[in-house]
């Protein structure tokens, strides 16, 4: 046995899947997807074959050529979900399963009409980091890569499912280049598309369509830039889909096709740095992509460091810096609230037994950030570009571990990563992005820094209130920044205001904060509020706060 994944039943001395073909009938009654999925192998094999699902229920196995096999479905873990081990016969060559999700699947959230812009049922996948095994039985590692044959959509009239991948129909896909399962992803719903470019585009519900057209005009301009940074762009298609208010990330970059949350569109472009994010990562994860959740700084910290490279390469310098300080700032908040679990402050961690939605949180990104910023420093700019560039060329379409990049350093530069990689907290010598104090802000990411490294002083807040409209403000992203200062000024409005965010967004990037600092201030008030709200949240976003209101 080598199960090289804490969080997969994937057997690497198995055979492993090289691709998948999918059809599903999406049915909004009764919140499940039905069909059958066919894994088709590297090599034929025999013998146990183990794949991950969660909460599904199987109805068959056979072989490609329908030939009954037999199989068993092990009772749930709580982390990993149920393992399905089927028995194959000599030399086979793939399995065919037909299945239902269901309704509580990890991955979907199955929306109802009130809760789109437009009035429409709405379906979306999540499936990082292991939610893929809710909608479909496979090998659930991003070590395993796979390419998708055909996707097919059965989908109610007047709707439209779109996918992470090449449309080869009406509602039909496939994905040629291959992918770890936490990249598959879709979505249904009544969307529509404004072009950007030859191979950009913006799909949305039909009301936001052109205000989101408007706010990403730039991403091709944006792609251009990160192709002379980091080598051709390879997946052909760069599209945005806006998703509704729930979607619990700001961004998703599933392939092709990048998911955004509604709170992008802010109106001001003040929040473009999260498209930079999610189009870097066609290079730094998609392309190059984390052995295990152990190893997920590889793919968020490489990604926050490109992200600033292209907004510098766009903005200037000032301008990505000023996001390196928020970014700092808000790793050591981090730091500090693990305080007492110290060992997920490590870039290289070991999450067996531990979610990796528990563990999450933004140390991977800063501290992964910080560590090759000092490597770019420590080795000046052209040499550590051209290092760059040859780590993604050498392992592109590969999925690496810690240990893959350390060796690729040279000594000194190893030495100074392992300070990072393997021990907790940050060192002290580690980069000092330099925003300058800034005494007037007058953009929307100025406003933030100086939000952040103000002490909440009731007086000042009423002023920067009247000033700024703070309160009132679209952009959730200062709008929350205010109201948690309003909450730690002991302000009641603060109450209200945080009620109102989180009304409008399941961001969980917004919600935490804002329901930790309630919590703190009013538990009864955060947990009416959190009954509020609920209905309108994703399922991790859910789990994430009732454990957070739990604590203390
Ligand atoms: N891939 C992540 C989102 C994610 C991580 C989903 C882990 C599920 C599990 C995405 O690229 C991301 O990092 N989004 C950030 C954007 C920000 C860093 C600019 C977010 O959502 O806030
Ligand atoms: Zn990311």
């Amino acid at each position: 046995m080598a199960r090289l994944d804490p969080h997969s039943y994937a057997d690497t001395t198995q055979p492993q899947t090289r691709s998948i073909e999918l059809s599903l009938k999406v049915d909004f009654a009764s919140r499940t997807l039905s069909g059958e999925a066919v894994l088709r192998f590297r090599q034929a094999g025999a013998g146990p074959l183990d794949l991950d699902t969660r909460d599904l229920r199987i109805e068959s196995v056979t072989d490609l050529d329908s030939a009954k096999l037999g199989y068993e479905l092990a009772a749930p873990e709580p982390i990993l979900g149920s393992r399905l081990r089927i028995e194959l016969p000599a030399a086979a060559r793939g399995v065919r399963i037909r299945y239902s999700t269901s309704p509580s699947a990890t991955a979907l959230q199955w929306l109802e009409p009130s809760q789109t812009s437009g009035g429409k049922p709405f379906l979306y996948s999540q499936c990082q980091p292991i939610h893929a095994r809710s909608l479909a039985p496979l090998q659930d590692t991003p070590r395993i890569r796979i390419t998708v044959d055909r996707a097919r959509f059965e989908v109610p009239p007047g709707l439209r499912a779109l996918m992470a991948a090449a449309q080869v129909g009406a509602n039909e896909f496939a994905m040629p280049q291959p992918i770890p399962s936490y990249l598959l992803a879709f979505a249904v719903g009544d969307l529509e598309q404004r072009p950007i470019s030859p191979r950009c585009a913006v799909w949305a519900e039909p009301a936001l369509a052109d205000e989101a057209a408007a706010e990403f005009a730039g991403v091709e301009q944006m792609l251009a830039c990160a192709e002379k940074l980091f080598g051709p762009y390879e997946w052909e298609r760069s599209d945005i889909l806006v998703m509704p208010p729930s979607f619990p990330y700001g961004g998703m970059e599933n392939p092709r096709l990048t998911f955004v949350t509604p709170s992008l569109l802010a109106g001001d472009k003040s929040l473009v740095n999260v498209i930079a994010h999610e189009l870097a990562h066609a290079w730094t994860g998609n392309l190059v992509t984390n052995a295990s959740a152990n190893d997920f700084w590889l793919n968020e910290g490489f990604t926050v460091y490109a992200e600033r490279r292209i907004l510098e390469a766009l903005s200037g310098r000032e301008a990505a810096e000023l996001h390196a300080a928020i970014g700092r700032h808000e790793l050591m908040v981090a730091l500090r609230r693990f305080e007492k679990r110290p060992e997920l402050t490590r870039l290289r961690t070991d999450l067996s037994g531990v979610d990796p939605d528990e563990a999450y949180s933004t140390v991977p990104y800063e501290k992964g950030y910080l560590l090759l910023r000092k490597l770019e420093e420590m080795s000046g700019r052209a040499r550590w570009d051209a290092f760059l560039k040859s780590y993604l060329a050498k392992f592109r379409f590969q999925s690496i571990t810690t240990q893959d990049f350390l060796d690729l350093l040279e000594p000194e530069l190893r030495d100074e990563a392992l300070r990072y990689v393997d021990a907790p907290g940050l060192p002290d010598d580690a980069p000092q992005p330099q925003a300058q104090r800034i005494v007037e802000p007058k953009n929307p990411t100025e406003l933030l820094v100086y939000l952040q490294s103000m002490e909440p002083d009731r007086a000042k807040l009423a002023e920067l209130d009247q000033r700024h409209g703070l309160s009132q403000r679209k952009s959730l992203e200062l709008r929350q920044a205010f109201v948690l200062l309003q909450l730690r000024a002991g302000l009641p409005e603060g109450i209200e205001g945080a009620r109102r965010v989180l009304r409008e967004t399941g961001r969980m990037k917004y919600l935490r904060p804002l329901f930790t600092e309630l919590a703190r201030r009013d538990r009864a008030a955060a947990r009416r509020i959190f009954e509020e709200v609920r209905g309108g949240y994703h399922n991790i976003a859910r789990a994430v706060i009732e454990g957070l209101l739990r604590e203390g």
